[in-house]
């Protein structure tokens, strides 16, 4: 095996910065922890108690039964929801990637302690998410569905865009990646498509009811008498109906079917084999004195390439030339990736630099994983007149039309066109992570508010009128202070702009789990680019 030179380090972890960070992110850190325990918690021990007395499972243990004893899951999306009106954190959906009879499949699990499982408007956002990652990575997708269909108080919300969801199951099936679904419990409207969209269907004896309407609304519809059991029980569906493939005894034995179901679907990998693993060189716990919290402060982007790619190993490109932009190949758990990491502005040299290698690593074949700490492009006449815009261009024209998988780290600002340039939500990266200390916008608080205050400066002139300059400052003081909430790590993650926000510790091991999902299918990049204007 080609080994690539070895990084060095220039950290000291006995400095006051180093240990300022350290307790800054550890802050940041356990704020998301505690978020993620509401997730966790579910609907309260008042629905968890009920759960328990009628001897079902939890979906959180639904899930834990599915999975293969020690192996991975990352879960996606966990904190979506959280601190939004009407939402509960984790929008009443867990989901990720886990790997099931030895296959990464993606799982979608009704958290039916909340509302009865009823689907919420960003509940419909993520389920859709979770449905683009199997899509995109070629898995095949397990539902455990116990659902009150849609969160009846807010059905305008969600009754347009939550028909997509129905059409993706189906469309999957047809690009041949298969659906399973498993029902534990009562599954009504949106609830009882997804069995019936699906290509296996599991359903438990004298728990799961799934009709299109319940008991009281027949009656009201039609007037006719029915009962739960005989309008939409797992026997008539078994026996009668042919909505269910397979009648299981309990939550314990659709499980198995579920992963007896996959061990028979035969998914073999397509993508390459991992070449032997080498741990980094640098302890990947030194990332929390390494990065910046505040996003003002730079940091070395070599520093944390160093921790997280294995045995520290960088083979870097260009190394004397836009060196605003690090670029370089490294392997993460043995596949090898492009890296594109930023340290300080975009100029001109960068972005051509970044453009350039990422048609390198689509002639290679090689993933891309972009490091994003980016506060923009470079702003001002010289840099304009250098054609700042049409060389930013070439980059964003090389990520869109990039073929090859890309992971995004969002490992601290991420602020203007930067963020499109390296690989943010909207150029559809494979997965995009967010660490705590990130922080993302148009622009700063400080900076919007102050062009804010020019605009309204100059209307004031023009129109005659003298300023409030008590109001002004007011004004700008709330809007700074609006936009900074709006900027955080956790606003992000609870409206689905990033997969979920991890600990940076985890970064090598994240970005290993998604480089081998990502090689499910076999990863091949592009030669045909749009237009670059030269
Ligand atoms: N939208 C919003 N909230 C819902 C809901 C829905 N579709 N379905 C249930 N909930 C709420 C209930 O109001 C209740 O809230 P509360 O505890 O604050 O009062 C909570 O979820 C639990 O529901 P509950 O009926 O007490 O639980 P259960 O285990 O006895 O029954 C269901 C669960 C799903 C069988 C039952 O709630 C039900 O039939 N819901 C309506 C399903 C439906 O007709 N959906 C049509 C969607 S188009």
């Amino acid at each position: 095996m080609t080994r690539y030179p070895r990084l060095a380090t220039k950290v000291d972890a006995r400095s006051d910065a180093f240990a300022a960070n350290r307790t800054a992110n550890l802050a940041s850190l356990a704020a998301v922890e505690s978020a993620l325990d509401k997730a966790c918690a579910g609907g309260g021990a008042k629905y968890i108690d009920r759960f328990r007395a009628a001897g079902k499972l939890l979906p959180r243990e639904r899930v834990e039964l599915l999975l293969d004893p020690g192996a991975h899951f990352l879960e996606l999306c966990p904190l979506a929801g959280h601190d939004v009106k009407d939402h509960h954190t984790g929008a009443s959906v867990i989901g990720g990637v886990g790997v099931v009879a030895g296959v990464e499949c993606l799982i979608c699990a009704s958290e039916a302690t909340v509302k009865g499982g009823a689907v919420s408007e960003l509940g419909v956002q993520k389920t859709a998410r979770l449905a683009e990652v199997a899509d995109q990575n070629g898995l095949p997708t397990i539902n455990l569905i116990e659902s009150a269909g849609a969160d009846l108080p807010n059905q305008s919300k969600i009754f347009v865009p939550g028909g997509r969801g129905f059409r993706d199951l189906t469309r999957k099936s047809k690009a041949r990646l298969p659906t399973i679904c498993l029902v534990f419990g009562s599954s009504t409207a949106g609830g009882a498509y997804i069995p019936g969209m699906s290509d296996y269907t599991v359903m438990v004896r004298e728990r799961a009811q799934v009709y299109l309407a319940g008991p009281p609304l027949v009656k009201m519809a039609t007037g006719e008498e029915s009962d739960h059991e005989s309008l939409g029980g797992a026997e008539m569906h078994s026996r009668v109906s042919g909505v269910s493939d397979y009648l299981a005894e309990d939550d314990a034995d659709a499980i198995r079917i579920g992963r007896e179901i996959v061990a028979h679907l035969d998914w073999a990998k397509q993508g390459r084999t991992p070449l032997p693993v080498e741990p980094p060189a640098f302890d990947p716990d030194e990332l929390l004195g390494v990065v910046s919290h505040d996003p003002k402060v730079p940091f070395d982007a070599r520093e944390v390439i160093a921790r997280v790619v294995d045995g520290s190993r960088f083979s870097e490109f260009k190394p004397l030339y836009g060196s605003t932009l690090v670029c370089g190949w490294a392997h993460v758990h043995g596949y090898p990736v492009g890296v594109l990491a930023n340290n300080g502005i975009l100029f001109s040299e960068s972005a051509n630099k970044g453009a350039q290698f990422i048609q390198l690593c689509n002639q290679r074949d090689i993933p891309l994983l972009f490091l994003q700490n980016i506060t923009g492009f470079m702003v001002g006449a010289r840099y304009e007149a250098e054609g700042i815009i049409k060389n930013g261009a070439k980059m964003i024209n090389a990520v869109s039309n990039s073929t090859v998988p890309a992971i995004t780290i969002m490992m601290g600002a991420s602020y203007g066109a930067g963020n499109y340039a390296m690989c943010g939500r909207a150029y559809e990266p494979r997965f995009l992570f967010s660490w705590p200390n990130h922080k993302i916008a148009v622009m700063g608080g400080k900076q919007l508010a102050g062009v804010l205050e020019i605009i309204r400066r100059e209307a004031a002139e023009k129109s005659g009128q003298a300023v409030d300059e008590q109001n002004l400052q007011l004004v700008k003081m709330m809007i700074e202070h609006q936009i900074d909430q709006e900027s955080s790590a956790m606003f992000a993650t609870a409206r689905l702009w990033d997969d979920g926000i991890i600990d940076p510790r985890d970064t090598r091991d994240v970005v290993g789990i998604c480089l081998s999902t990502c090689h499910t299918e076999r990863v091949v990049g592009t030669t045909s680019w749009g237009v670059f204007r030269h």
